[in-house]
């Protein structure tokens, strides 16, 4: 009963404020307000969701894009896209940009961060740089939730979302990642602080 009620003044949230975009397009912060929603204030998620919060405008836009055409797969991401326009989505981009990129603070293992620390200088620093903090160009990683980054390794490793032909390389191209091994990585990026 309680969580009908949640639910349905949720909805009826997103509802009123979506008809408030349609005549005040140029209001970012009122556009990123939705998305903060999953997001967190300011982009800096509270949890499984990715932080978007000071990631870089072009991957922003960038990923919007195959989210809309998509070439991304999602749950939520697709449908929400094609609500907005490309001049929507680059004002939102930019906005996010702006603000601090905040670290999500997550139980580590010692051992599979050690591990995975040697994987990412091996194979993905040079793209990745700065232990993923920089996502110029695939995204900044650092600090993501763990349960995002699960799911965007299987998606990677399921061929479902594409990934550059050297990144697919490093990740099951020859002496293939294990599950261990990706494990690992996903400590280690979680651990950065
Ligand atoms: C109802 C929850 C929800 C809302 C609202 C939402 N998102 Fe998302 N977002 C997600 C989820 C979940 C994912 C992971 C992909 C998926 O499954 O859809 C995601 C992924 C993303 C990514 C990819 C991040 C990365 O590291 O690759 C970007 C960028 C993004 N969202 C931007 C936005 C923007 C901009 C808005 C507002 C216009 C928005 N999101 C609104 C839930 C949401
Ligand atoms: C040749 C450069 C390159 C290399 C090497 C590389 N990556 Fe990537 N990575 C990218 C690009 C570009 C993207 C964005 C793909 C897209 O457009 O969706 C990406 C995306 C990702 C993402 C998703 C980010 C997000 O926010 O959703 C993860 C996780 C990731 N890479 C992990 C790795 C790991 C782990 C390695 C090493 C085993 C690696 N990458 C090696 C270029 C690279």
């Amino acid at each position: 009963m309680r969580l009908k009620l949640i639910v349905a003044l949720f909805a009826g949230g997103v509802a009123i404020s979506s008809s408030a975009f349609a005549h005040e397009p140029s209001h970012t912060a009122m556009l990123s307000n939705t998305c903060n929603g999953c997001h967190g204030t300011d982009g800096a998620s509270a949890g499984f969701n990715p932080t978007v919060g000071g990631t870089p405008q072009t991957y922003i836009i960038d990923q919007m894009k195959k989210f809309k055409s998509g070439e991304r797969p999602s749950t939520i991401m697709g449908r929400l896209a094609k609500a907005y326009s490309d001049d929507e989505i680059a004002a939102i981009a930019s906005y996010y940009s702006t603000h601090k990129y905040v670290l999500a603070k997550q139980e580590t293992d010692p051992a599979k961060v050690a591990r995975g620390k040697e994987i990412h200088k091996e194979r993905c620093e040079k793209c990745h740089e700065d232990n993923g903090r920089s996502g110029d160009d695939g995204g900044t990683i650092a600090g993501q939730w763990k349960d995002y980054l699960k799911i965007t390794f299987q998606e990677f490793r399921e061929k479902k979302r594409e990934m550059p032909k050297k990144m697919a390389a490093k990740i099951a191209g020859e002496g293939p990642l294990s599950d261990a091994d990706i494990d690992a990585l996903i400590d280690f990026y979680a651990s950065q602080k």
